[in-house]
């Protein structure tokens, strides 16, 4: 592989994760950009596709019956010269940790905004947390077939509740039920759309110039004089397209359309595959590893454990930094540094879909088959000791244990529960001086929980029972704190001493209260929100 080959592969990878608020249109616009890109020849509407479990990204049964995306898969497609990875994100709440994650691994992102509803919470929280890691965004408002806000105030709103300022790639034509286009401010061209029924094929339309008379008619003189002068004035006031400050996420390209008409796609995934961001440097303490280094890295971001009924196993999905993956390398284990691990087996995923991958490039994505070999965070490097610090965990706001109702099937539930735990979408604390009891789990929110508990159902054949443990925050100690300095620690009522799943000691507090109250009787001791290897992480993204 010459290192020419590498540099050519690199730059024409385009990763990228959709965010929105749950229904903006996320699964509507993953759909139709596969359309597009070719990837898919018949896009069904949202709900045949929840029905069918086809080739999309919504594969769980859990997240058919509930309506929300869970997991988080990887879809790649050639489109217009590029390698487009999309990495789906979890809608729910309760899966901020998952998606926080996979926003790690990509190099762009896409916002969907609801034109009707405009700028929601979960948009805000997910455009911050890119916002901080200086990804380029590019926006999408959905739904302008339907009453929608103006294109104006839309504008206003991302400016003033964002803080990002938008350069309008496409502008609307008509809005409504009267919404039939978009005008390409760059190439100076109307795009005018047909429907197609339920949206199942690509949007045949006509292109005209923004003064044809083909295209003036249509609306009433005065309709067509005012959408006229709101275009010019955008060119007159707005700010020029400059791809630096796109790059660097200071301004978003904006782009207005209907994912479920497929008006304003096509336009969207032009414009992404020729200006969104090739994969960047990352920083690792002091040193920067650019994707052209020679020498493979990358990072784990996921664990999944049976991604598909047929293959009981794990998957931990690696995205490539830099060099080049190949299949049946070997690296230092992760887990145990002075071993090598072959890195056989490796997937390229689409949707439920495996196929066997021979070598990766740096943005692309692999599935490296686990039998608890990996974890998430960890680095996977021919350099010994280069480590990644991308992956920080969220502090647990909820807490539980789990148990197993039915002692005859012992060894499913065992199963199911080391690999759900595994994956690190739940933590796992195991309290001192309590040996036999079931550790207790914390997650972010409770929904977290009942996906195990489906999951080792549906996967494992194995009941369980939960109830809630009398936790409401836990602490961590100072790095390297062992039990013996703690002497004579004042813990309060129902404040245990546990330890986490990397063996870090932390205090499990049943009440806030209880925090503020250990920190006045203690105040040799420092506590922290994070756990130390985490704090590192934070600190370093920020
Ligand atoms: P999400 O992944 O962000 O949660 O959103 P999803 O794509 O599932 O879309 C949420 C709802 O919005 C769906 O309606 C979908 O059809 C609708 N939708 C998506 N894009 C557009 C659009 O451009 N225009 C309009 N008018 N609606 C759109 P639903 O009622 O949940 O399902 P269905 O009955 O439409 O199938």
């Amino acid at each position: 592989m010459t290192s020419e080959t590498a540099s050519a592969e690199i730059a024409r990878r385009r990763t990228f994760a959709i965010i929105s608020h749950p229904d903006a249109g996320k699964t509507t616009l993953t759909e139709k950009l596969l359309l597009y890109g070719g990837a898919l020849h018949l896009a069904g509407s949202v709900r045949a596709r929840k029905n069918q479990r086809s080739t999309t990204s919504d594969w769980m049964e859990l997240e058919k019956q509930r309506g929300i995306s869970v997991s988080s898969t990887v879809l790649q497609f050639e489109y217009g010269g590029c390698v487009v990875n999309l990495l789906d994100t979890p809608g729910h709440k309760d899966f901020c940790e998952d998606t926080y994650r996979v926003l790690t691994a990509v190099d762009s992102v896409v916002m969907v905004i609801d034109a009707v509803k405009g700028v929601e919470e979960r948009t805000r929280k997910l455009f911050e947390i890119c916002r901080l890691r200086h990804i380029p965004i590019f926006t999408f408002v959905n739904k302008m077939d339907r009453p929608a806000r103006t294109p104006l105030d839309l504008m206003d709103e991302l400016e003033k509740v964002l803080g990002i300022g938008a350069f309008p790639v496409t502008w609307p034509i008509g809005d409504s039920r009267d919404f039939r286009g978009v005008y390409d401010r760059l190439s100076h061209q109307v795009y005018q759309f047909e429907p197609t029924e339920h949206g199942a094929h690509k949007a045949p339309f006509r292109v005209s110039g923004i003064r044809d008379d083909a295209f003036k008619n249509q609306m009433p003189p005065e309709v067509y004089a005012a959408w006229h002068e709101e275009v010019e004035m955008l060119s007159l006031a707005g700010e020029e397209f400059d791809l630096e400050k796109v790059m660097n996420g200071s301004i978003t390209p904006l782009f207005f359309g209907s994912a479920v008409n497929n008006f304003g796609v096509q336009h969207l995934l032009d414009y992404f595959v020729k200006f969104g961001a090739p994969p960047a440097p990352r920083r690792v303490g002091e040193r920067v590893i650019a994707p052209t280094d020679p020498a493979f890295s990358g990072f784990v971001f996921k664990v999944q454990a049976n991604m598909n009924p047929r293959h009981r196993d794990s998957l931990a999905f690696v995205r490539v930094c830099s060099g080049v993956f190949e299949k049946d390398m070997t690296v230092p284990n992760p887990q145990d540094p002075g071993r090598t691990i072959r890195l056989a087996y490796p997937q390229k995923m689409f949707g439920q879909e495996r196929e066997s991958v021979e070598c990766a490039y740096p943005g692309d994505i692999v599935g490296l088959v686990s039998h608890g070999d990996f974890r998430i965070g960890d680095t996977l490097s021919t350099t010994p000791g280069l480590e990644y610090h991308e992956i920080p965990r969220f502090p647990p706001e909820v807490f539980c244990y789990m148990r197993n109702p039915t002692p005859s099937r012992y060894k499913q539930y065992r199963e199911g529960m080391d690999q759900l735990l595994n994956e690190g979408v739940i933590q796992v604390f195991n309290l001192l001086d309590a040996p036999g009891t079931a550790p207790v789990l914390g997650a972010v929110g409770q929904l977290q929980f009942e996906v195990v508990q489906y999951r080792l159902k549906t996967e494992y054949n194995a009941e369980s029972l939960l109830e809630t443990a009398p936790y409401t925050h836990v602490r961590w100690f100072a790095p390297g704190t062992r039990k013996e300095q703690l002497g004579d620690l004042f813990l309060g009522t129902g404040v245990k001493l546990a330890t986490d799943i990397a063996g870090d000691l932390v205090i499990l507090f049943p009440t806030e209260w209880g925090i503020g109250y250990f920190k006045e009787k203690n105040p040799a001791f420092a506590i922290h929100t994070v756990s130390p290897a985490d704090r590192a992480r934070i600190t370093h993204t920020a």
